[in-house]
């Protein structure tokens, strides 16, 4: 079996190679990415020693490069993770969200069916169904959930939905889609809440929660999502969306003073800062149809998995300084500058 991971040097497709690796030490593994800002090849340093993998530097959008890649390797699937992921910068600057998320995913699939793909399997989220209200607790997302969108980066990921959906009904693509919730977890890259919160605390700077901070997530850890994704494409019909949550809900507020309980960092160095535009109040994913279909549930109870991410940073602070120390530094003066 040969697999193309795009994206497999950013947060999520990184943990997805590792977890392919060790599960499935036979199958030959491709690593697509353009190693954007958002990209890390020191995340993959120890993938590399295995023979079974290979990491290819290139953009998804590249419809030549893609063309000439998939008919040198002749991919069984594909799993389509490249895309800008940070609400922030879409907010900021939403072009490249609609070129990587959306014509990316088209010059993918083109791809996949000129040279006989047997799996497309596109990583969307949560984010494409909107937020719901804080007041109505029982609601969740279900796959059913009408799509209605926020921000540049939801509306790209909607887009990118839509565009599969419609290969599968024309062309046939024999395509699945996953639309999972918030991840946690190692190599999460520190402009996202987590591991932003944790950085901060370490270097004792201030921790900058917007607005409120009552806005709810419902956090994954990323190894649940990797085995989820694992799980559909082999076993997940094409054709079919399938969420991936696992009610774990709390608010903002409630993990930033989770992390700094952990680190025992005072809450002195909470500070409320103005509000994100369009801010989702609130998602909640129903996990019922993968759970059903596929069996799956998730295995990491977020008191343990918040520890064990802590503890990740904790123990691999050169991963994360380097990348705060360069140009990042930059991004956080003008999101956070003064804000
Ligand atoms: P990330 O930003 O950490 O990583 C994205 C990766 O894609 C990077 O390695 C980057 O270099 C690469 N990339 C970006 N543009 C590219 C291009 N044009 N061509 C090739 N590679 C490109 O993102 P993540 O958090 O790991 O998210 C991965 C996927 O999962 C995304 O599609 C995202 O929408 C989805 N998702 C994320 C979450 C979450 O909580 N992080 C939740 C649900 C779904
Ligand atoms: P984020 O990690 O950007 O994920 P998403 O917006 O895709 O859910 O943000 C998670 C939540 O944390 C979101 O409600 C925004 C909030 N947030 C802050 O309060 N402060 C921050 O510095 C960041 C990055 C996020």
């Amino acid at each position: 079996m040969k697999i193309l991971v795009t994206g497999g040097a950013g947060f999520i497709g990184s943990n997805f190679v590792y977890y392919m690796i060790n599960k499935y030490p036979d199958y030959k593994i491709v690593c697509l990415d353009a190693l954007t800002y958002a990209g890390n090849l020191e995340t993959l340093e120890n993938a590399m020693k295995n023979d079974n993998f290979s990491f290819v530097k290139g953009d998804i959008t590249d419809r030549a490069l893609v063309f000439d890649l998939f008919e040198k390797e002749a991919f069984d699937i594909v799993v389509n993770f490249a895309a800008e992921s940070h609400v922030d910068r879409s907010i900021d600057n939403p072009e490249i969200f609609l070129k990587t998320n959306i014509l990316g995913t088209q010059v993918l699939m083109d791809a996949s069916l000129k040279f006989g793909v047997k799996r497309y399997h596109q990583v969307s989220t949560d984010e494409v169904y909107g937020d719901l209200p804080l007041d109505k607790p029982e609601l969740m997302f279900t796959e059913e959930t009408p799509i209605h969108t926020s921000s540049p980066y939801s509306a790209s990921k909607a887009s990118a939905d839509l565009l599969v959906q419609a290969y599968v009904r024309t062309f046939g693509l024999p395509a699945t889609i996953s639309r999972c919730s918030n991840n946690y977890g190692p190599y999460h890259f520190p402009e996202k809440l987590i591991p932003l919160m944790i950085a901060n605390a370490l270097n004792d700077k201030s921790l900058p929660v917007y607005g409120e901070g009552l806005n709810v997530r419902d956090w994954l850890y990323v190894e649940d999502h990797c085995e989820a994704i694992d799980l559909i494409i082999h076993n997940g019909r094409v054709g079919e969306v399938y969420n991936i949550g696992g009610h774990n809900e709390k608010t903002n507020i409630y993990i930033v003073k989770t992390i700094l309980e952990i680190l025992g960092k005072p809450e002195s160095l909470i500070t409320y800062v103005s509000d994100r535009k369009g801010h989702d109040m609130r998602y909640a994913i129903d996990p019922t149809k993968i759970t059903g279909e596929l069996g799956w549930t998730p295995k990491t109870m977020f008191d343990d998995g918040i520890r064990k991410t802590v503890d990740w940073y904790l123990n691999n602070r050169s991963w994360w300084e380097n990348i705060i120390s360069g140009e990042y530094q930059d991004y956080y003066n003008k999101m956070y500058g003064d804000r």
